[in-house]
């Protein structure tokens, strides 16, 4: 029988105060600079600790053992094999958005251990497929969920719990009692890019201990695209976004988790091409995954399409967007009230238009 290698040193490297050769006064010096768990240390290296006063040797042991337990260092093809195994993938709640989102191993839904992003100009239903997705995640797996809870990052105070309970009124899991939804949502409202970066920075400990299964950024761009004006900016601004969205990345691994992103396209016209570019350029767009672009139709019509990405084919499908959240016609049925005996029409009365 093989042995998932990561969860063999999660068991073994629990916490730091486990990893050999590792005392009290490293484990209280780690606490003072933010670093409270294992997976928090991968993020470090080994001469960010030493720059804080930790001995070479313990950082380097630090670090290495970190990197064993969430398998962020080279590893074997088989290994790696054996890890994509526990990959899980996330019901949307939407069945035509599952099917287009059906990876070659036969899953359905948004890979755990990885981005994805939702694209779309506003109002298309971005932040709303974000409060579906918290009551999916919470689903238990055999209804398609992760059984865990969510973070939900929210950039632009536009996170209602009201949404969330209407929501998950059409879910059967939460049938009985939707309010029961938003007990498994932890959210954090960020006010800045920088406030941002460092409430996922700090999240490893919430994520461990709520078993966090879903992170979401709502939206990834807002704040960056509003302070980091300018050709001049362009530079610091793609730095940081990298820097966020790796940490985001080694969050989804280190706890098998889906990281979910929104942004917002740019109005900015393309020489090249009709289609609205999203937000953080190239950063972004090699980071996450998968990609779905969300086109507005006529009313509550939504086109989800998936951009190539190394777990899908292209494709694209229509949705409807309304109060049920984002769904296919399937996905409601069962709830529909049978619709209401027309009125009988009165009949027209005789215009006498005298002249
Ligand atoms: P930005 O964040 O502005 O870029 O937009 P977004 O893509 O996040 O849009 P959002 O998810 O907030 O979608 C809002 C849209 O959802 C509304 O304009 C409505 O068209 C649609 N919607 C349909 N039914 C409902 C409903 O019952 N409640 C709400 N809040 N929105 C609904
Ligand atoms: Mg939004």
């Amino acid at each position: 029988m093989t042995v998932d290698p990561r969860k063999f040193y999660q068991a073994k490297y629990k916490t730091i105060g486990d990893i050999p050769g590792v005392g009290d006064a490293t484990v209280a010096k780690l606490r003072e600079l933010g670093i409270t768990t294992v997976e928090n240390l991968v993020t470090m290296s080994a001469r960010d600790l030493v720059k804080e006063g930790i001995g070479d040797e313990t950082a380097d042991k630090l670090i290495a053992a970190a990197r064993k337990a969430i398998a962020l260092t080279f590893i074997k093809g088989n290994d790696l094999l054996e890890l994509r195994k526990n990959q899980m993938a996330l019901t949307t709640g939407c069945t035509a958005l599952d099917k287009l989102l059906t990876g070659p191993s036969g899953k359905s839904g948004l890979p755990t251990q990885s981005i994805s992003e939702f694209f779309g100009e506003f109002g298309s239903g971005k932040s709303q497929l974000c409060h579906q997705l918290c009551v999916t995640a919470q689903l238990p797996e055999e209804q398609g969920g992760l059984g865990g809870s969510v973070l939900y990052i929210d950039t632009e105070s536009v996170f209602l719990p009201e949404r969330v309970i209407e929501i998950a009124a059409r879910f059967p899991h939460f049938a009985d009692d939707p309010k029961r939804a938003l007990k498994g949502i932890i959210m954090a409202q960020a006010f800045t890019s920088e406030h941002q970066i460092v409430l996922l920075e700090a999240a490893d400990e919430i994520i461990k201990d709520n078993n966090v299964r879903l992170i979401i950024i709502d939206s990834l761009t807002s704040h960056f695209r509003g302070e980091y004006i300018g050709r001049e900016n362009l530079a610091p601004r793609q730095q940081k976004l990298n820097q966020h969205m790796h940490k985001l990345i080694r969050l989804a691994m280190a706890f098998n988790a889906v990281a979910v992103i929104t942004n917002q396209v740019s109005t900015t016209p393309d020489a090249y091409s009709f289609e609205p570019k999203p937000i953080g350029g190239n950063i972004v767009g090699h980071i996450a995954h998968t990609r779905v672009f969300i086109r507005k139709g006529r009313n509550t019509l939504r086109i989800l399409r998936i951009l190539a990405s190394p777990f899908m084919p292209e494709g694209e499908a229509p949705m409807n967007l309304d109060k049920y959240g984002m769904h296919s016609d399937e996905d409601i049925t069962h709830l529909e009230e049978p619709e209401p005996e027309p009125e009988p029409e009165p009949e027209p009365e005789e215009f006498n238009i005298d002249i």
